[in-house]
């Protein structure tokens, strides 16, 4: 009897394939919290991977990449230059991505031209995803869907695969119907969606607007999170709040590995008699970069006696460079680093912000976490952030453990809000407050946020996100048999 495989289909591979000056193949991680979590278990399921390697690549190319990447489970789905261009960074980056955290289109702007066009490229992209999965499914395998990209996915397999196993989860928040319903494909997207057997968020949240567009945009019925669109077409379709986690364990083991341990000692001679506060971003604009500098600023603005005793560790990792938001976000945030560092710098302790635009190996990711005394998380929104709780992680077994400071706009708020500081992002004053409450907290309030929080991150792990929504597909599968 076959074994029942995973499909996992997300827009993004786990690894970059580069070619080195010799003409040899390379892999680099890419970042992400999608990437992290799904790479974290990869090998703990019977999981086939399907995405996108990150590039245009040429025919001879192909065949190179497609062979390298099916020694580590994946399946390269290719797409050209020009779709990228409209179904990436156009439809999927520059509309999805900030409606979907609140951010409308500028006012004096309705939908031009130019979004029904990426509109068009995002339906293609997502049936060249959707053959990509025929040519490799075999009856009975679970589809499991990532995202916002790829969205129309689930009715154009319900179409070619009527008895296919279907779970969608979605990695950002998903907005109120309020903001969701000014989408001009708003209808498209729910119907597509409602054709799969499970829908997976990360907090109730979530959920709740989902359902509430829901109900503005169809007339189905729903009751207990189960909706029925077998009369579009659809499904007995599922909702459920899973929230997503981390591999604590890949973290812990790292921290005492001998490479990790004298990287760490290093981190400590170096910014020895100041405290460290760290920020580990990807250049997004939802991360709220620009507020942290701020706040930092105004905390410094307050309290010049914490000049030379604290500096800002702040990794921006490059993300969707052709986007043009985000390359105006950076030239942003380099004219901050730039004005706290005039006004804050001293000849004694030098610059207050080290600021890197740059990514970072899994080891000196861990050798900071470890080191920071604080770390500042001031996302405007964010679907969860993993960030927060890799730094509780790597904060186990010191003996005086660091502070997390969490946006109460991340879904982790919900999770670890009582294991941290919450700040309102917009609010500066609160933000700075925030730095000095954390830089001067006795020991005691520090290790009972820590535990409050480590317990959490140990117990709601990624190995439990993955099996809990597995666990719920086959029920809502098996649910949808026994009805018809
Ligand atoms: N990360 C990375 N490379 C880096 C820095 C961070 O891959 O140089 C990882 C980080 O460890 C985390 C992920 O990127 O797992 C970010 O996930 P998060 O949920 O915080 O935010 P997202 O980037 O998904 O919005
Ligand atoms: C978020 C999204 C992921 C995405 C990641 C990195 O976490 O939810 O789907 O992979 O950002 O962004 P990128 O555009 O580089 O894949």
């Amino acid at each position: 009897h076959r074994r029942q495989k995973i499909l996992v289909v997300a827009n993004r591979l786990p690894t970059k394939p580069k070619r080195d000056a010799e003409g040899n193949w390379t892999f680099e991680r890419c970042s992400g919290g999608l990437v992290s979590c799904l790479a974290g278990i990869q090998q703990k399921f019977d999981m086939v991977w399907l995405g996108w390697p990150g590039a245009d690549f040429n025919d001879t190319e192909k065949e190179m990449v497609a062979n390298e990447a099916m020694k580590q489970g994946c399946y390269p789905v290719f797409l050209r230059q020009s779709l990228i261009d409209e179904y990436y960074n156009g439809f999927a980056n520059n509309v999805l991505w900030p409606l979907f955290h609140y951010i409308m289109p500028p006012f004096d702007k309705g939908v031009n031209e130019c979004s029904t066009e990426q509109w068009g490229a995002y339906k293609k992209a997502n049936e060249i995803f959707t053959e990509a999965i025929l040519s490799v499914y075999e009856d009975d395998d679970y589809v499991w869907i990532h995202d916002y990209h790829l969205m129309l996915v689930p009715k154009f397999l319900r179409e070619a695969k009527p008895d296919c196993n279907i779970g969608w989860f979605l990695h950002t928040p998903f907005p109120s119907a309020e903001i969701y319903r000014t989408l001009p494909w708003r209808q498209e997207i729910i119907e597509s969606l409602l054709h799969s057997n499970l829908l997976g968020f990360h907090v109730y949240d979530y959920l709740r607007h989902f359902l509430s567009s829901c109900v503005q945009l169809t007339s189905l019925e729903i009751s207990a999170h189960t909706i029925d669109a077998t009369t579009i077409g659809g499904c007995i379709v599922k909702c459920a709040t899973v929230p997503i986690g981390i591999s604590p364990d890949e973290f812990l083991w790292a921290m005492k590995k001998p490479e990790v341990q004298s990287k760490i000692e290093h981190l400590h001679e170096q910014y020895e008699g100041r405290k460290v506060i760290l920020g580990i971003d990807r250049l997004d604009y939802m991360k709220g970069i620009p507020h942290k500098l701020m706040a930092f600023g105004c905390f410094l603005e307050h309290h010049p006696d914490w000049a030379d005793k604290c500096v800002l560790v702040q990794l921006a990792v490059p993300s969707r460079r052709d986007v043009p938001e985000y390359q105006r976000l950076q030239r942003q945030v380099h004219e901050l680093v730039g004005q706290i560092s005039g006004k804050h710098s001293t000849i004694s302790a030098g610059v207050p912000v080290i600021y890197m635009d740059s990514s970072m190996s899994p080891d000196d990711l861990t050798a900071l976490y470890n080191v920071a005394d604080v770390a500042l998380i001031t996302s405007l929104r964010d679907g969860m952030n993993l960030v927060s709780y890799e730094y509780i992680a790597c904060q186990h077994g010191k003996q005086h453990p660091g502070v997390l400071i969490l946006s109460e706009f991340a879904g982790a708020a919900q999770s670890l809000g009582a294991g941290s500081i919450r700040v309102n992002p917009w609010h500066l004053q609160d933000t700075a407050n925030a730095i000095h409450e954390a830089l001067t907290m006795s020991s005691e309030e520090r290790e009972a946020l820590q535990e409050y929080a480590f317990k959490y991150v140990t117990e709601h792990t990624a190995q439990k996100w993955a099996e809990t929504f597995l666990q719920c597909l086959q029920e809502a599968c098996s649910d949808l048999m026994e009805v018809t």
